[in-house]
């Protein structure tokens, strides 16, 4: 795990998630440092341990004030319930959707809860977040968040793309840009397989929202940042639903790998 400042008065832990066969996804959670500062996301549940030591190194857990969720999945909970325990003054940001299925895992009482549904704001003391729906997600709780007094846009898995290593990347604009498009494009085929299905105008019409933002740093919690980014962003988004299905490996191909590790008799 890596702790970067992606943006101003932004921390990033950086960490990455091997996924067989398509590479390294880099897996980002931030900390907000606002008045009022902001955890946004709580990393993978196998690197629980390192995650809360850089956490606490970064903040004393009783100045969090705030843990926002992107969504509920695994890859973004991991230490969720640890945090809320060690910050008693930190209110769980998420959707009426994300409360309950956080529930499932672990129980929260409402006093700890604060809902935000796109189009709403949340006040940190000295800056104010507008909550918005991203264009591609793979969870109906799924927000991003728009901080417009830095120019940053924080946007959840969308524009997310493994990686060929799983080595620090500090700009997308480090990468060629071709490699990037494609494993975007891939990614969105493989998080959000109903982009093949939607109608293109109205799909591209919820681009509009993040076109309007105009952030200068693009935070998702699988992509290296981007910055100054967004028109190519939002190009390979609208193209996307053209792009080739993503088919996992089945039986066949798993027992063809089994076999290819098979000692030769
Ligand atoms: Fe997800
Ligand atoms: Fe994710």
């Amino acid at each position: 795990m890596h702790i970067t400042k992606p943006a101003p008065d932004v921390l990033a832990l950086n960490d990455a998630a091997e996924i067989p066969g398509l590479g390294f996804l880099p897996v980002n959670s931030f900390l907000v440092h606002a008045e009022q500062p902001m955890l946004i996301d709580t990393g993978l549940p196998t690197s629980r341990e390192a995650f809360l030591e850089q956490l606490w190194s970064a903040i004393d857990p009783s100045d969090l004030r705030w843990i926002y969720l992107t969504h509920p999945d695994r890859d973004h909970t991991g230490s969720l319930a640890e945090v809320m325990a060690a910050a008693p003054q930190a209110k769980l940001v998420t959707t009426f959707m994300g409360y309950g299925i956080v529930g499932i895992d672990f129980p929260i009482t409402p006093d700890r809860i604060y809902l935000l549904n796109p189009g709403q704001s949340l006040d940190l003391g000295d800056r104010t977040l507008t909550c918005f729906r991203p264009p591609v997600f793979d969870s109906p709780a799924t927000t991003g968040l728009h901080d417009a007094s830095t120019g940053t846009c924080f946007t959840s898995d969308c524009f997310g793309a493994p990686m060929a290593t799983g080595d620090l990347i500090e700009d997308i604009a480090d990468l060629p840009a071709d490699d990037v498009l494609a494993a975007q494009r891939l990614w969105v085929t493989v998080d959000s397989p109903w982009v093949a299905h939607v109608d293109r105008a109205r799909f591209h019409d919820t681009l509009q929202p993040l076109r309007a933002f105009d952030p200068t740093t693009v935070l998702s919690t699988h992509l290296p940042p981007a910055r100054d980014a967004m028109p190519q962003l939002l190009d390979m988004l609208a193209g996307s639903p053209d792009a080739d299905p993503f088919v996992g490996p089945d039986q066949a191909a798993l027992e063809a790998m089994l076999a290819g590790f098979e000692p030769a008799h």
